[in-house]
């Protein structure tokens, strides 16, 4: 009578413990469910610490912005628990171009400057404002949105994600930083060939 229970607690006490949390495995491939779970004997702290989300990212590249992810690919910690975190930083001008995450939705903070962002519906509604510092606003999954730095000085903000793996397409990299002929890509979007040519030459595009 008494082993039964016995065991019964045992194996409660044991699989409580291993429902925690799920430390990614960073050695492992990362399937579409997240990373397999680190041993539980070789997990430590620092798998639940990021740091590095107090110092800007390098704006000096085309789009004047840089994204610093914490993800579950940087930060094993979260993998599993359906969130994540960047810092993004964009100087004068700086723009993160049209992009969606298939993957999550987001919540944005201005925490310096002033950023424009919006995102577009599936019905072509058009949702955008400026943003100033203290303001959040929310982005829903999957679908088109931007962040612009129009003001004279440099802007940050940081995102939350409801996954640890949102995922990221760029929309103008998805159409001009690759081999799709420029033939098709005018066929595809009514653009003229010349503009194509010229982003694709921009943006590291071939064909
Ligand atoms: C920022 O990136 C540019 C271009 O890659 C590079 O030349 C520059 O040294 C970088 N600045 C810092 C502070 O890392």
């Amino acid at each position: 009578m008494i082993f039964p229970i016995f065991f019964t607690f045992v194996l409660l006490l044991s699989t409580s413990h291993a429902a925690d949390f799920c430390v990614g495995d960073l050695k492992a491939p990362e399937s579409p469910a997240g990373y397999s779970c680190k041993k539980a004997e070789k997990v430590t702290v620092d798998d639940f610490v990021f740091s590095g989300l107090g110092v800007a990212g390098n704006t000096s590249n085309i789009i004047k912005a840089a994204v610093t992810p914490a993800f579950a690919a940087q930060f094993p910690g979260v993998n599993g628990l359906g969130i994540s975190l960047a810092r993004l930083d964009l100087a004068s001008g700086g723009v993160i171009p049209f992009h969606t995450h298939p993957g999550a939705s987001e919540v944005l903070l201005v925490t310096q400057g002033s950023i424009v962002a919006g995102f577009i519906s599936s019905a072509n509604s058009v949702y955008y404002k400026t943003l100033k510092k203290g303001d959040i606003m929310v982005f829903p999954q999957g679908l088109l949105h931007f962040q612009l730095n129009g003001g004279g000085y440099p802007a940050t903000a940081f995102v939350s994600f409801s996954s640890p793996s949102p995922g990221l397409q760029i929309l103008d990299f998805a159409l001009f930083k690759n081999d799709l002929p420029t033939s098709l890509v005018a066929a595809t979007t009514f653009l003229d060939v010349a503009q194509i040519k010229k982003l694709k030459g921009v943006l590291g595009g071939t064909n």
